[in-house]
């Protein structure tokens, strides 16, 4: 087990030119938790098809119904203020906050700010979901950094969170993700995407999400309200929306994922209120040299953000966006 600190603090970690920091975590005054069904005040909409992808395996048949996320509405004033207040909280990758077997969450206090969310999401969860819940970790992603004009918090193609690719043998069960910004949400495209024609150990599965978002010029997408708690599930298809305007602004997004796989990626957060001690392993999509379905396609479609049109790495700071119209 990582030795636990007694302040906060950060371990920097670089790999395959990329830079990480990772924060070290105080085990004091923690936010620990078991959350109630009875305190939730969302109903459960069964007709939902996120709702009805709980406790089932991944399929990827499941991409063709297209899923809206569910609300579980604006957050109350007071966690928003909360929520959008720069405290110091350091960026925290997929922090494990609860384990399988339990039903308790722990929260490290430099992330305070979030727990009433998690507390909101993790009572959706349990009474939507109980055996789910008591089965999965659940990780905490917390992000809050000034977004310029134009520009991305976490840039990415379009994609899905929890996605099961070739080294998935048998599948596990389906990610479930709750999220909230306090600006700027999200954008998921509520269509169908068909993958019958794909071979998962060859294509870019998100490349192609690209494709089939712009090859209905983004018609179908759709944002939450500004402080908005949804829960998406691992076929629901999404990606940041730059900054609008000329005005650089302050973003906090956050990110309650439950989980049945171990999230072990270099990069993510450990959380010294769980004995454990996995090793984390430098991983990333770009390692899988994975080709575009369609390599006629816009290269703007095709490639990392980090890269050109060509594939050639950009300048530090300069991304690609796909153009999806
Ligand atoms: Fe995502």
């Amino acid at each position: 087990m990582t030795e636990p600190a007694t302040k906060d603090s950060f371990r920097v970690v670089h790999y395959r030119g990329k830079q990480f920091t990772i924060p070290v975590f105080s085990t004091e005054e923690p936010i620990v938790f078991t959350p109630d069904a009875a305190l939730n005040t969302v109903a459960i909409d069964k007709g939902s098809p996120v709702i009805q992808m709980l406790n089932t395996d991944w399929d990827l048949r499941n991409f063709k119904t297209p899923r809206r996320p569910v609300s579980l509405g604006i957050l109350p004033l007071d966690e928003q203020v909360l929520m959008a207040a720069s405290l110091g909280a350091p960026r925290t990758l997929d922090l494990p906050i609860k384990f399988p077997g339990s039903n308790i969450m722990r929260i490290p206090r430099a992330l305070a700010q979030a727990a009433p969310s998690c507390r909101r999401a993790a009572n959706f969860a349990i009474a939507a979901n109980p055996q789910g819940y008591f089965n999965a970790y659940c990780y905490l992603t917390f992000d809050q950094g000034i977004v310029q004009p134009g520009m991305l918090q976490r840039e990415a193609p379009c994609h899905v969170d929890g996605f099961q690719g070739a080294r998935w043998k048998p599948k596990k069960r389906n990610n479930f993700s709750f999220t909230v910004s306090n600006v700027v949400p999200t954008a998921y495209y509520i269509q169908p995407f068909d993958f019958d024609e794909l071979d998962e150990a060859v294509h870019n599965f998100f490349w192609e999400m690209n494709r089939q978002v712009a090859l209905t010029n983004s018609e179908f997408a759709w944002q939450p309200e500004e402080y908005e708690l949804t829960l998406m599930d691992c076929y629901s298809v999404h990606r940041g929306m730059p900054v609008p305007g000329n005005i650089p602004l302050f973003r906090t997004f956050e990110r309650i994922s439950f989980e049945e796989r171990i999230f072990d990626r270099l990069g993510n957060a450990h959380n010294p209120l769980f004995d454990y001690d996995w090793e984390m392993v430098p991983r990333d999509i770009e390692e899988l040299n994975l080709v575009a379905f369609d390599p006629t396609c816009d290269p703007s479609l095709r490639v990392f953000p980090h890269q050109d049109a060509d594939g050639k790495p950009l300048p530090k700071g300069q991304k690609t966006q796909p153009k999806l119209k």
